[in-house]
């Protein structure tokens, strides 16, 4: 390797004075061509990957505390002692070094080799999981980890294997990121980890007493534990012409292939209905290929619900900037072959319609088991359902709020969805955990990233510093004196911190 392709900082095996590292203060390097940071935490000194498992991001300019590092970009956190995965996004942990330490210097000495997981508290003989999205895959992965050695089988009832969604309405759909970015795993990694992955298999009926799952194709199969992750479905409007063939959903790769398509195939002019996120973040994915784009809202401020209403314009500000037209404070009436009809008379040009008007919770399979369902299959702190050994996560689960404030809650997010199948691989093999943690998304709007932590429904005080504007801002929402959430633009480190603060408060109210 070129000297100059290999990543800033010293050699590592060269080693570094022990009065270089700072504590709490990643020193970054490299060894064999690979970013490597040592870390000080007290008196031990850890050697990691600096990279982050999820999509890169740089750990050496991530949080370090309480024995973790927190990646800036997207919150993944992981052990400083051997790498573990302690909270998604991350998708594998970090290579870790063994460290020596002689005379005032510290050397980075061999790869450690990743020790077999301990054997789990219980174990049952077979684990299906109905949905092979973030809650479904990453409890099937979560389950390998935590050393699960019975048989996992994971019904997805696409046709794609498990993808990052996320990226459905950012860099992908933009024509930024390549088809290979999307897939969570490698090709070869189900069956490495032997995990019978299965596509084309929609669970559509639950036996609860025979303990068995039945496909619409005709399969069933039988399971000791049962993970119901069949995530959200998009919903279409109910007006005139809401399905016509140039009309589109998007969840799934093959709704996002089929807008591309269209695209591709000459669409030049797009409307958007519901200026949610996804309807946002199509508009300016598309407005990046150079499509004409219109969003049509019945709100007068999108997102400011969710925002605040200076943040919100700012996102509203940012798609003008980026040749977005927003019809705020109107709703569509009716969809034509080349228009959208609005309820103020407007006719919006449109040879290609995307609804980003919400979803609903996927949660037909446990309503008709007769489990608890209420807007979203109703779990406890532990994530189980109603039924014994059948659990619930991600978009179809309604948990109870770790804050204590909102009652019961769905929420929508990706890292949480992750987050939830985990701990349900642990509680599985017996672990008892609740549900803990801060929750966490992220949201794109051209070279605008918003990150927010916690979760506020109402507030009665924002507490803002800086501009969304320039980069540079901090929004913290807060009722009765509570912080229940903090978005943040440019402000990485600070959100990290606030999410760590927000941990505490949870972990000191139990
Ligand atoms: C385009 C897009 C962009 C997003 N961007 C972000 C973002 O930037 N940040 C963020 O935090 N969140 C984002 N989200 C939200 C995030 O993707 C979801 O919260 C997350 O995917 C929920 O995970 P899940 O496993 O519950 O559901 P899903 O990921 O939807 O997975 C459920 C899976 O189950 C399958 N399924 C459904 N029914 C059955 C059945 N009966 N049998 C078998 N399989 C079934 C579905 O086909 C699907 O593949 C985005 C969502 C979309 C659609
Ligand atoms: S790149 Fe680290 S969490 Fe996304």
């Amino acid at each position: 390797m070129n000297k100059d392709d290999l990543p800033p900082g010293p050699d590592l095996t060269q080693g570094v004075a022990a009065s270089e590292l700072t504590d709490g203060r990643p020193l970054l390097g490299h060894i064999g061509g690979q970013a490597v940071m040592l870390v000080r935490q007290g008196d031990a000194v850890h050697a990691l990957a600096a990279t982050c498992t999820h999509y890169g991001g740089p750990l050496a300019e991530g949080l370090v505390a309480d024995g973790t590092v927190r990646c800036p970009w997207h919150h993944a956190c992981f052990d400083l002692a051997g790498g573990a995965v302690r909270a998604p996004p991350a998708l594998a942990p970090l290579d870790c070094w063994d460290v020596n330490r002689e005379n005032g210097i510290v050397r980075v000495g061999a790869k450690r080799v990743p020790r077999a997981p301990p054997r789990p508290p219980r174990s049952p003989g077979s684990v299906v999981i109905a949905g092979g999205g973030a809650a479904g895959e990453a409890a099937a992965s979560a389950l390998r980890e935590f050393g699960f050695d019975g048989s996992i089988t994971l019904l997805a009832a696409d046709s794609a294997a498990p993808v990052d969604r996320p990226n459905l309405s950012k860099d992908y759909l933009a024509g930024k990121a390549p088809e290979d970015w999307l897939w969570l795993r490698a090709n070869d990694y189900w069956a490495q980890q032997r995990i019978d992955l299965r596509l084309h298999s929609r669970a559509t009926e639950l036996d609860l007493s025979r303990r068995r799952v039945g496909c619409a194709n005709g399969e069933s199969f039988a399971f000791d534990a049962l993970l119901l992750a069949t995530g959200a479905v998009p919903r279409r409007l109910d007006i005139p012409g809401a399905r016509l063939p140039h009309v589109y959903l998007l969840r799934s790769l093959h709704h996002c292939q089929a807008i591309i398509e269209a695209v591709q195939a000459g669409a030049k002019k797009v409307a958007v209905i519901g200026a949610s996120f996804i309807g946002l973040e199509v508009a300016a994915a598309l407005r990046e290929r150079g499509a004409q784009v219109q969003v049509i809202a019945p709100e007068s401020a999108p997102l400011a619900r969710v925002f605040g209403p200076r943040l919100a314009a700012a996102v509203a500000a940012k798609h003008r900037d980026m040749g977005t037209h927003l019809h705020l404070g109107c709703k569509p009436v009716a969809i034509h072959a080349d228009t959208v009809e609005l309820d103020d008379g407007t006719r919006v040009p449109a040879d290609l319609v995307v609804m980003g008007v919400g979803v609903q919770p996927a949660d037909e399979l446990a309503r008709e088991a007769a489990l608890v369902v209420d807007r979203g299959i109703v779990v406890d702190a532990r994530l189980r359902t109603s039924a014994p050994g059948v659990w619930a996560a991600g978009d179809v689960a309604r948990f109870p709020d770790p804050f204590g404030v909102a009652g019961a809650v769905r929420i929508e997010h990706w890292a949480v969805a992750q987050a939830q199948g985990r701990l349900v691989a642990r509680n599985m093999l017996g672990f008892d955990e609740a549900y803990q943690q801060v929750p966490f998304f992220w949201s794109q709007h051209g070279d605008m990233t918003v990150s927010y932590v916690g979760h506020a429904e109402s507030w009665d005080t924002l507490d803002e510093s800086g501009d969304p504007q320039r980069g540079d801002y901090l929004c913290r929402f807060i009722a009765g004196g509570r912080v229940l959430a903090v978005a943040s633009v440019g402000r990485d480190l600070d959100g990290l911190r606030e999410e760590l603060a927000m941990e505490k408060q949870l972990a000191a109210a139990v």
